[in-house]
């Protein structure tokens, strides 16, 4: 029987190891690291600051004990938890004095042009109708189309029974959101969020579209979570104007936005893009373009070891209790891998084996199986769980 304890060390001190490495190597601040996985996955605090309450010198002891274990360096305590084990140092300190003033709006934006109808694409038209502004989304059909209304419509009637909204808002946010076929719906709108298939061909194509039929100054962001924004910023002739926005699921909840700019994006555009993300009560945290950004790079190689810890005999339902209990996360492992979808965590995977090259990334077989079986989640009813 594996213990709750056990299982903690399992899964999360490499997730903590890997938050370390990730500010070591100056990809992310310690504000950002923080921001993203309390506001993108509803943690209680992240994971540096849960480094200083077990204590530096604690959590390398108990990584130090796994890596003469498993022999992975993934688990080899970065040098910097060494070095704070040894000095009594801790993130707080490296962290503090960092505060970045107030974003402002360097362009206007009143419209919104939202491309997709997925859970994505219906989440993020919700949240900018609710904060006031004109939606326009695109989809591929007109009952693609209705779909969105239906999701937010039923987001509304949740929030109106529980008495956190009213009918009037309903009808106020629903008004604000209209839907429309052709692309050409978006030559007037100041700013384009699109999330549709994860696909390159897919987007680049869409990107071309968008560079001719958009006004000019307006900006266009992907919610893309593994492809190259750079990439697509090269397939128009405005790639200043374009930047990533990765929101979190289910957009309405989740208040994280990573704000992505490549090395071509303008100050200008990052700078909008955030405080635009500010009037919409999200919290936005400045990343590169590199796969998986902050978030989906600390928390999936995380779910893909607790897909390996299932493939060696430890049940579901165990892993998911010991990880709420332990940690305290909002969901276990194979609760939130239902969320997301099998084949969206399954990509996020391959994609960070791709770019890290480490062999502790390769995406679990269980992972691949229920892809290939169709079992995706909650969408297909049955993943890890059923519903
Ligand atoms: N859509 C809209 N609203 C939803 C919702 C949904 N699918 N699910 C829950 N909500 C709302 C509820 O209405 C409620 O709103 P209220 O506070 O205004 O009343 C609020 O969220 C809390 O919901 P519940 O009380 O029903 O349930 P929980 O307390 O269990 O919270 C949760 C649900 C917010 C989803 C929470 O479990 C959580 O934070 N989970 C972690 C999710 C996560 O980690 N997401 C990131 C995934 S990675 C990702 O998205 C990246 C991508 O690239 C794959």
């Amino acid at each position: 029987m594996t213990s709750p304890h056990e299982i903690f060390d399992t899964l999360v001190l490499p997730y903590l190891n890997h938050a370390v490495r990730m500010y070591e190597a100056s990809y992310a601040s310690v504000a950002d690291i923080e921001a993203g996985m309390v506001f993108g996955c509803g943690y209680a605090q992240g994971p540096l600051t849960l480094i200083d309450e077990l204590g530096a010198g604690t959590v390398r002891d108990r990584l130090a004990k796994r890596y003469a274990e498993t022999g992975d360096h993934l688990h080899q305590p970065a040098e910097l938890l060494e070095r704070l084990a040894a000095e009594g140092g801790t993130f707080a300190e490296l962290g503090a004095g960092a505060g970045a003033e107030a974003p402002e709006l360097k362009r206007e934006i009143a419209s919104v042009g939202v491309v997709g109808t997925g859970t994505m694409a219906s989440g993020i038209a919700q949240v900018f109708a609710q904060s006031g502004y004109e939606v326009v989304v695109v989809g591929r059909s007109e009952e693609k189309l209705a779909g969105v209304t239906r999701y937010v419509t039923k987001n509304l009637d949740r929030a109106i029974e529980k008495g956190k909204s009213t009918e009037e808002d309903k009808v106020a946010v629903l008004g604000r959101i209209t839907g429309a076929t052709a692309r050409e719906a978006l030559a007037d709108v100041d700013i384009v969020v699109e999330a549709i298939a994860e696909d390159l061909d897919v987007k680049l194509d869409l990107f071309r579209d968008l560079d001719g039929i958009c006004k000019q100054g307006a900006i266009l962001a992907t919610t893309t979570s593994s492809l190259s924004i750079t990439q697509l910023g090269a397939a128009t002739d405005r790639p200043a104007d374009v930047i990533g926005m990765h929101f979190f699921n289910p957009a309405p909840v989740m208040k994280l936005v990573e704000v992505v700019t490549t090395p071509a994006t303008s100050a200008e555009v990052d700078e909008t893009v955030k405080a635009l993300c500010a009037k919409v009560r999200k919290v936005a945290v400045s990343c590169g373009d590199r796969s998986g950004f902050i978030v989906n790079c600390l928390l999936f190689p995380y779910l893909n070891d607790a897909v390996l810890l299932a493939e060696s005999g430890v049940e579901l339902a165990t892993i998911d209790a010991a990880i709420k209990e332990t940690a305290g996360f909002p969901m276990g492992p194979f609760e939130l891998l239902d969320v997301v979808g099998n084949d969206v965590s399954l990509a996020i995977q391959k994609e960070l084996y791709a770019e890290f090259k480490e062999p502790g990334f390769a995406p679990a077989a269980m992972l691949e199986a229920k892809v290939a079986a169709g079992e995706l989640g909650r969408k297909t009813k049955v993943g890890f769980h059923r519903y």
